[in-house]
């Protein structure tokens, strides 16, 4: 999704703006801009540039442009929904220059009902330059503009639907700075005598570690000085100032060439921190704080559903295995946008997880808000502390794997798992489980961190193998049970940052269509471990091998015979079956990271995609 900085202070905007820009790349985008108020024969004037593509292109064209050196601005990172991709439809987006007020605003979301707002507009003498939706809202606010930008602000989104952070400045009030959300992150960094706000914490952290989460539907108005943030009603709102726990060089890449590799190379580490202080594999005993007081209602559910998008989706797919295995509970997950809208039943006694990475994932927050309303009641297992998802929920877990930039989710899915293994035994020691085993689950749990760096070292022979696939643009991915998630998972790694199309399925589905894709030398991978389900999936490696396809296989160390089935095989350590796809997803991310590399693609920032869809 794109990204949002603005700047209020004593300083220079330019270089914060740009260098917040540069922090947020990271969550997708397709062009950028800035505008800065700046001091012109005793007036403000609004200065505005734009570029396609990459931030290094603004700041090319910034330092072309000369100017820009005023202490107030607001800078973007596009990521097209209305309008394709060029410098009219980037932003900021400005009034109408006609009888315009010298407004200019940067937008993440989207303005759903914008054409009748446009025609409205149009029908008033308003003209446009661009295509897209945000440029309605400039103009709308202009329409409303009777001296106070904030009541501007406040009257335009009163007519407004759908989902918005944005930034927004006025020649004619140059001391102040206008920010407003609903649906799309925002947060305003409280400094000494200045005001950073974006759209996460990367942008902030290095000016200040204060920061206040602004709630949905309110709007808040900064000068130098301070801020204050009210309703679209104008009705007071208090802001609590938080400390941000996000230190740069966690968005560091270290001595990585990509972010993903970073990432993927320190799930061990993330997922000891995922777990500290809350099992104890002596005792059995499991402390979730933030659901502890809902243990009770948790034990007593009917039915769990967890709804995600994703990778986030294949980690709930994975904990409702975990379940129904451990918990006893009835257990279903679906896409969180098919959730939304298909009318679903939600009865006494249900419980919703929503699974999410960033927790603005805009599908997952609308299938979560459709889950309370109907009365279920709602935990999220989700990372960003204070997003969106975290604070609509009554209770959840926190991933605690840091920051996860490179565009692929990896440490972020074996986080969401982990949680899930947690939080199935949690409930389940409080229905049917022993402690006994609980604590020899909780014994193989702690042992997963060390049994991934394991697999890690296998990243070079996984990379020459791969190569000799690299040219092939079809592969299937096969797995059962608690592997056929992971078959997924593998499927949509490749395809998002390789753009290699990749399809995951059931193992035993492949014989119902899917087979007729086998031609000699197709790449089939086939999750193959040790466990109940082995020798059917062997009996489908069988049939794929028959009509020439190539089969790559995960398979548990020690098994020499599937070498006489496989042209490559990974192996990962034995772990229990339920925990196989912490292990077994490792290759998977490591072969999609390598075939991404050695086919030139750029695997942090993959073309179309974003870290957060915050759309609908
Ligand atoms: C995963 O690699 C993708 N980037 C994407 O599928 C992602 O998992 C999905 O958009 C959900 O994001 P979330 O976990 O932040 O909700
Ligand atoms: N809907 C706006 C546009 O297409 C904003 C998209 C975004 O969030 O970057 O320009």
């Amino acid at each position: 999704m794109c990204g949002i900085v603005a700047y209020i202070g004593q300083k220079h905007a330019r270089d914060i703006l740009l260098e917040g820009l540069k922090r947020l790349e990271y969550r997708g985008y397709d062009s950028a801009g800035i505008a800065t108020l700046e001091q012109s024969r005793g007036t403000q004037v609004m200065q505005v540039t734009r570029a396609v593509g990459r931030v290094a292109n603004l700041q090319t064209a910034v330092d072309a442009a000369g100017g820009h050196l005023g202490s107030a601005g607001i800078a973007h990172t596009r990521w097209a929904t209305h309008g394709g991709v060029t410098e009219k439809n980037a932003h900021p987006h400005r009034d109408d220059g006609v009888h315009g007020h010298g407004i200019a605003i940067i937008h993440n979301g989207i303005i759903e009902n914008y054409a009748s707002v446009k025609k409205y507009l149009e029908e008033k003498g308003h003209t446009f330059t661009s295509e897209t939706d945000t440029e309605v809202l400039a103009h709308l606010i202009g329409e409303l503009y009777r001296g106070d930008l904030e009541k501007a602000v406040q009257a335009a989104l009163r007519e407004v639907t759908g989902a918005y952070a944005i930034a927004v400045l006025c020649e004619k009030e140059p001391d102040v700075l206008v920010v407003a959300r609903k649906g799309s992150p925002l947060m305003i960094g409280v400094g000494n005598g200045e005001f950073v706000v974006a759209s996460d914490a990367s942008a902030i952290v290095a000016h200040t570690t204060q920061a206040v989460m602004l709630a949905d539907y309110s709007v808040a108005r900064i000068t130098r000085e301070s801020f204050r943030s009210t309703t679209v009603d104008n009705v007071p709102l208090t802001s609590e100032i938080r400390e941000l726990e996000f230190d740069l060089e966690q968005i560091e890449l270290g001595e990585f060439e990509h972010f993903m590799l970073k990432e993927i190379f320190e799930q061990p580490r993330a997922l000891r921190m995922t777990l500290q202080g809350r099992i104890n594999a002596r005792t059995g005993e499991i402390t979730l704080g933030g659901v502890g007081e809902h243990a009770r209602k948790l034990a007593n559910a009917r039915k769990i559903v967890l709804v995600g998008s994703g990778t986030a989706l294949h980690a709930c797919m994975v904990t409702s295995y975990l379940m129904e295995d451990l918990a006893k509970t009835p257990t279903d997950y679906d896409f969180a946008s098919e959730f939304r809208y298909r009318n679903p039943i939600v009865e006494d006694g249900t419980v919703v997880i929503a699974v999410s990475q960033s927790g603005e994932t805009a599908d997952t927050l609308s299938a979560l808000q459709e889950a309370k309303q109907r009365g279920a009641m709602a935990l999220g297992i989700v990372n960003v502390v204070g997003s969106s998802i975290a604070r609509e929920t009554d209770a959840g877990v926190y991933l605690r794997v840091g920051p996860e930039i490179g565009v692929a989710s990896t440490k972020a899915f074996t986080g969401q798992v982990m949680v899930g293994a947690m939080l199935a035994a949690y409930i389940g020691r409080r229905r049917y489980l022993s402690n006994d085993y609980v604590t020899s689950f909780l014994k193989e749990l702690s042992e997963i961190p060390d049994k991934i760096e394991r697999v890690l070292a296998s990243s070079e022979a996984i990379a020459t193998a791969t190569a000799k696939y690299i040219h092939r643009e079809n592969w299937l991915f096969l797995g059962r049970g608690v592997n056929y998630p992971v078959a997924l998972e593998g499927a949509l790694k490749l395809k998002e940052i390789s753009y290699i199309h990749a399809e995951g399925m059931p193992a035993a589905e492949m014989k119902h269509g899917p087979i007729a894709l086998i031609d000699e030398g197709m790449p089939v991978v086939f999750v193959a471990t040790r466990n109940s389900q082995y020798e059917k999936v062997l009996a489908n490696i069988e049939e794929v091998r028959a009509r020439g396809g190539h089969v790559i296989a995960v398979a548990t160390e020690g098994d020499e015979y599937i070498k006489t089935l496989a042209k490559e095989v990974f192996y990962v350590p034995e772990c229990p079956e339920q925990l196989q796809p912490l292990l077994t997803v490792v290759p998977l991310q490591l072969l999609a990271y390598h075939a991404a590399v050695m086919r030139g693609k750029d695997v942090d920032k993959p073309r179309n995609l974003a870290k957060s869809v915050t759309v609908e």
